[in-house]
């Protein structure tokens, strides 16, 4: 037996500076709850216990960011912090040109708003919505193509990210001329945070260059999803992390990226090309909408922070802890009985609603009775992904979602075992009580994105 081997996945770091977290009793809860008209991001944080709704920008920095954060310098023009940022980046995405932007959408919007436009269509394995919204708003086309394991909450597969190679060959070969450039995330988001393979990316690098495509990288989780080829993919166990990242770099044209996922930045993202012509425009928008091009929307001292970030997510050590605690939150809910999506993606476990509350219908949100159960009986907030935030269309129709999720997302290096413990004994509680769980029904949206801002009524 190897003596280094332990059981226990400890977080490899010790405490250096806490935050208080507020405690407040299940009675509070229910009044915060009714007083939001049930919708979770109405809630001041100062009321949550423990924070699950999004991994991004939410995690704490390390001692050595925090320092980093000293050298910024605020020059408009030439900052030496842009310098450094652009290193980083480029030790990992060795790309001609490196644009900062004040986060990940930023990236997009300029990026669509130049190759985008009416008639153009972009496939993705699965686009985040931001990403969907930038792209349908240039008049464009935004299409899923993830292979059909990707779609099934219980299909057991290593990558369930991957793109479906063939749809996309049809694809370009049926309407080669409107596609703008081919996507993939990674890890897949939408699709339950689910690694893309090595093999599955050079395939479709290979059919995107064989049809004179560009092929971005949506690259917010490239440390976690290098961390599943290390573990996953044939050939590739014992490899350096970097390495994989270069790999994966080396398929692609360029990427977008939100500097507050992996890179463990609190604000931040770029977008990173090696078309020349293609960055000219880019940092055309870039002045437009979000600054001179070495600082984009960000100060020196977030360049600072995030290039050290970089350095930090593709640690072996951190890696291993990042993955090993998510999973390790999804196979106790297993036990319990509590259906989430297999396998556990990187930075989330995806609570299956429907298959939890089969009582519920759709359009009574089973997604939106679950994640305020949680808040309310242990103020853990989630996120609902289902027909709440999909389920209302363009055309003003309503329709149930794919899948009825509720999304615990875990901010890196941010809470303990001992706060996970507490997250899986407040869902035990809520799998109690699932059979008398009722449904809701929203009583005012605005027109788009009614998630963030709809009020609920609880049908009693
Ligand atoms: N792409 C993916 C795959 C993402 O998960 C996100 C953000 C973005 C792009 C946009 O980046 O927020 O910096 O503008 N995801 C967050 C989440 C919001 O909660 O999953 P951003």
């Amino acid at each position: 037996m190897n003596e280094d081997a332990f059981r226990t996945v400890i977080e490899p770091f010790r405490i250096h500076s806490v935050e208080p977290l507020q405690m407040t009793t299940a009675q509070q809860r229910r009044e915060v709850a009714r007083a939001a008209a049930y919708n979770l991001f109405q809630i001041h944080s100062s009321e949550v216990l423990i924070d699950l709704l999004t991994d991004s920008g939410t995690g704490a920095m390390s001692r050595d960011q925090w320092a980093a954060i000293q050298h910024g310098d605020e020059s408009y023009a030439g900052s030496p912090s842009y310098f450094v940022f652009r290193d980083a980046v480029r030790a990992l995405f060795p790309y001609e040109h490196v644009i900062p932007t004040h986060q990940g959408r930023a990236a997009e919007k300029i990026l669509f708003s130049v190759i985008g436009g009416p008639g153009k269509v972009v496939p993705s394995n699965t686009h985040f919505d931001t990403t969907r919204a930038n792209i349908e708003w240039t008049g464009a086309e935004a299409v899923d193509l993830v292979i059909e394991e990707g779609r099934d909450p219980q299909a057991l597969h290593p990558f369930k990210g991957n793109m479906d190679t063939a749809r996309l060959e049809a694809l370009l070969t049926d309407r080669g001329e409107d596609v703008a450039c081919v996507m993939m995330t990674v890890t897949n988001n939408s699709g339950g945070g689910q690694p893309v393979s090595l093999a599955n990316l050079r395939a479709v690098s290979e059919i995107a260059h064989a049809h004179g495509k560009l092929l971005i990288l949506d690259a917010c989780r490239f440390g976690e999803n290098a961390w599943f080829i290390r573990e996953r993919e044939e050939g590739q166990s014992g490899r350096d992390v970097p390495d994989i990242v270069r790999d994966m770099a080396a398929c692609a044209d360029g990427m977008t990226m939100s500097a507050k996922k992996d890179p463990m930045g609190n604000i931040g993202g770029w977008l990173a090309l090696d078309d020349d012509g293609l960055a000219q425009e880019c940092r055309s928008m870039l002045i437009l909408t979000e600054g001179f091009p070495t600082y984009g929307g960000l100060a020196g001292r977030d360049l600072e922070a995030i290039a050290q970030g970089i350095a930090e997510c593709v640690d072996h050590d951190y890696l291993r802890y990042r993955v090993r605690s998510t999973a390790y939150l999804a196979e106790a809910l297993d036990h319990l009985g509590v259906p989430c999506l297999k396998p556990a993606g990187g930075h989330a476990v995806y609570i299956d609603a429907r298959a939890m509350l089969p009582h519920i219908p759709s359009l009574e949100f089973p997604g939106q009775a679950l994640a305020v159960a949680l808040y309310e009986t242990g103020g853990v907030r989630s996120c609902e992904i289902g027909s709440v935030m999909f389920g209302r269309h363009p055309d003003g129709t309503e329709s149930p979602a794919a899948m009825e999720l509720v999304r615990l997302a875990i901010p890196r290096r941010t809470y303990t075992q001992s706060h996970i413990d507490y997250v899986i004994e407040v869902c035990e509680r809520v799998a109690e009580q699932a059979p008398d769980l009722t449904g809701y029904r929203i009583v005012d949206e605005p027109p788009a994105l009614r998630h963030f801002t709809a009020a609920f009524e609880r049908i009693e």
